[in-house]
């Protein structure tokens, strides 16, 4: 896939950088031509001897060789490039980007390319959340730099949260496509909305019910149809994830704040994702105080909620609208009644009963259903099942 391209694989300063050996063979073994440029801190991070091995070229640091003079030439190097991808990318990195500051080879580089560029950034969960990374993020983003965004996990510090870099595997993936050109703005111009996370239905002051929905795979979804080009509107319930570059998060609590929003940003929507793991059930009344125990047993009286998906259906006039379904028994002809219950174009089935499946974790296998039959797909990351859902929404959009 990747035979004869030119890659420039520039390493800066992140303990990711032990990960760029693994990213530089893979891009070899698909068949790509690589040339290391490292920022004189990612030595310290991995060596110089290791990166050439595996790139089979000598990596470049400095702007010129202080033993005899002989000239690094970035503006050559960028002519020869087809892609540039800058992996792992630091806060610092990501600034001088946005600002132009050519202090080192990797950004005169970066300044002389004319071939597309690709960042993979890594960093603390603090640093990537700053508003100033999400700013410099947003401005590479809008100049046509490709953002492989930073999966949530375990840091190098310790702490846990979104900044540790994308898997070189999935870096790959990512490279491919754009080389390929498949990260053309395809649906720049359509409006989606995304639902995801769980509800919170208040009980009183402090409690309430709830579910373990994670909202990584509606995320995931949004960030993917932003990329290509979409404007997405992410109605959320209460996550700890960040926002995907381009989206507009809207903020709900309760399955009805939920419906509110949906229902009114459907009106100028394209199309729609539903995601969300809203409750069924509400408590028929909020207590205004907190609830005292007593000896004796608690009854909490429920009623219904409305069915946003089943309401947007209704109103769908042509527009696409796709649904997930999380099942424990009978999965296929539940999820089968979805479709024509709340008009879907399709459903997503996860089933609880697959191991890697569903809740919280990075992975999910699905079964896409539609009225043609149903397509049953491996165990892969959310990111690729976002990206198969936004392949079958592109392809009912022509
Ligand atoms: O009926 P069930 O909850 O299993 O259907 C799941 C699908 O319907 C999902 O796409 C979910 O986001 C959506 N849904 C909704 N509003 C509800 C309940 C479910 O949008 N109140």
């Amino acid at each position: 896939m990747l035979n004869g391209k030119h890659i420039i694989l520039g390493i800066t300063g992140s303990i990711a950088a032990y990960k760029a050996a693994m990213l530089c063979r893979l891009l070899v073994k698909e068949g790509a031509e690589v040339r290391v440029v490292m920022t004189p801190l990612a030595k310290q991070f991995i060596t110089p001897l290791t990166m050439a091995t595996l790139s089979k070229h000598p990596i470049l640091v400095e702007f010129f060789n202080p033993e005899n003079g002989e000239w690094n030439s970035h503006v050559s190097l960028g002519e020869w490039a087809d892609l540039m991808l800058i992996a792992p990318a630091t806060a610092n990195t990501l600034a001088k980007m946005t600002t132009g500051i050519a202090d080192n080879l990797l950004m005169t580089t970066y300044l002389s390319a004319r071939a597309k560029v690709a960042v993979a950034p890594a960093m603390d969960l603090d640093m990537y959340a700053h508003v100033t990374t999400q700013q410099n993020l947003r401005t590479l983003a809008e100049r046509g730099v490709a953002i492989i965004e930073p999966e949530a996990g375990e840091l190098a510090s310790g702490l846990v949260g979104k900044g540790r870099m994308a898997e070189p595997e999935e870096i790959v993936e990512q490279v491919k496509r754009i080389l390929a050109g498949n990260n053309a703005k395809t649906l720049s111009g359509k409006r989606y909305i995304v639902t995801a996370g769980a509800t919170i239905e208040a009980i009183d002051p402090v409690r309430f019910i709830t579910n373990h929905s994670s909202g990584k795979m509606g995320y995931a979804i949004a960030g993917e149809l932003a990329q290509r080009g979409a404007e997405v509107t992410l109605i959320t319930g209460r996550t700890s994830l960040a926002t995907p570059y381009g989206v507009k998060r809207v903020e709900v609590v309760s399955a009805e704040d939920m419906y509110n929003a949906a229902v009114e940003a459907w009106r100028e929507a394209d199309g729609g994702v539903m995601c969300a793991a809203v409750a069924d059930y509400t408590p028929v009344t909020v207590a205004d105080h907190k609830l005292k125990k007593s000896d004796d047993d608690m009854v909490i009286e429920l009623k219904r909620t409305k069915d946003i998906a089943k309401e947007l259906g209704a109103k769908k006039e042509g527009r696409i609208l796709v649904g997930f379904a999380l099942e424990t028994d009978n999965e296929e002809a539940n999820a089968e009644g979805k479709l024509e219950r709340k008009n879907f174009d399709f459903v997503v089935l996860n089933s609880l009963r697959d191991k890697g499946a569903g809740f919280r974790g990075d992975t999910n296998k699905v079964t896409i259903i539609d009225r043609e039959g149903r397509t049953e797909h491996p165990l892969m990351s959310k990111r690729e099942v976002a990206r198969i859902i936004v392949d079958k929404i592109e392809s009912l959009n022509q």
